[in-house]
């Protein structure tokens, strides 16, 4: 089913397809070696045209777990893209050497560009604000796991919601669970695009609303997914200063939140999320982030392995 095409986008996936594969990342989780040789004798490609400790290193870990192995680069002054060769060119060579490439690029679109010219599966790993699908895949398992269900439920999205790739990635494919709310809180220079509440949001009829205020809203959230100030994206170093500290969630602020509410954050963090924090119950990010290498596995082993 999953053999031979490409993720570019959460919506290249049914809510049912993602649903086997969050059943095939719970199996992988629970039962010691399941389908540690998966992948025998597959190479992936990772190529990583930014920066990346998460990412890149959970799905080489979960190829090493498949059976299979790894080459790449995580960073493009080591590949020839430095000498001027096109990203075209790169994947066309690199899918004579590989089963399947994981590339992440600072450029909206790079990955389905990749995917037209790769002769073999590309998975988008992050294009530039654009999409993270792996990342969603990631939240959502998350999501399933700490809720029980991904349905009847409020999220709030705080903090750099205009690039915040994994907020866009996320908000489009939790419009597609039944009764979401979403609550987007952030300064009013990076509101979430209307790209997203105008397209996704409105045509599936998402009850959402957009305050500058974490307060004022924390009380009702079921999940509150906290994003970094995504400072690489700015054009001006003054205006990332002034934005970087907007929320701060610390344990006076846990007070208000509901005894079930659970924090979610791709991560990296930065000022974000107080360190007294993370030993709350409620604090998830950690857990969130192994829960990413084992539907990198699921996906691994769908995509380019054996599942039985
Ligand atoms: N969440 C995430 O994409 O982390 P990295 O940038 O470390 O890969």
């Amino acid at each position: 089913m999953f053999k031979g095409r490409h993720l570019v986008e959460p919506g290249n996936f049914s809510i049912e397809e993602m649903d086997d594969l969050f059943r095939l990342a719970e199996r992988i989780e629970t039962e010691e070696g399941y389908l540690r040789e998966s992948c025998r004798g597959k190479v992936l490609a990772t190529l990583f045209f930014e920066p990346s400790t998460r990412t890149r290193l959970s799905f080489e870990a979960a190829m090493l777990r498949l059976g299979g192995n790894c080459l790449g680069f995580a960073e493009p002054g080591s590949s020839s893209a430095s000498k001027g060769e096109s990203l075209a060119d790169t994947v066309r060579m690199v899918s004579c050497y590989a089963d399947a490439i994981v590339m992440r690029n600072p450029k909206e679109g790079a990955a389905l560009l990749a995917s037209r010219y790769a002769t073999v599966p590309v998975i988008n790993a992050g294009d530039g604000g654009h999409h993270h699908p792996t990342q969603t895949l990631t939240d959502l398992l998350a999501i399933r796991r700490f809720r029980g269900s991904i349905a009847h439920l409020t999220i709030g999205f705080c903090g750099d919601l205009k690039f915040g790739r994994t907020v866009h990635s996320l908000a489009k494919a939790l419009a597609r669970y039944p009764h979401i709310g979403m609550r987007f809180i952030s300064p009013p220079e990076l509101r979430v695009p209307d790209y997203i509440t105008e397209g996704p949001l409105k045509k599936e009829g998402i009850d959402y609303r957009e305050t500058d205020s974490l307060e004022k809203v924390i009380g009702d959230l079921d999940v509150l997914y906290m994003t970094r100030v995504q400072r690489e994206r700015f054009f001006n170093e003054e205006d990332y200063i002034r934005l970087k500290d907007s929320y701060i969630l610390n344990l006076e602020k846990m007070k208000t939140a509901k005894r079930d509410m659970i924090v979610l954050h791709p991560l990296p963090r930065v000022n974000e999320i107080a360190q007294e924090v993370d030993a709350d119950p409620r604090a998830g990010y950690f857990k969130q982030a192994q829960y990413g290498m084992y539907i990198r596995m699921a996906l691994l082993a769908s995509m380019v392995g054996s599942v039985s």
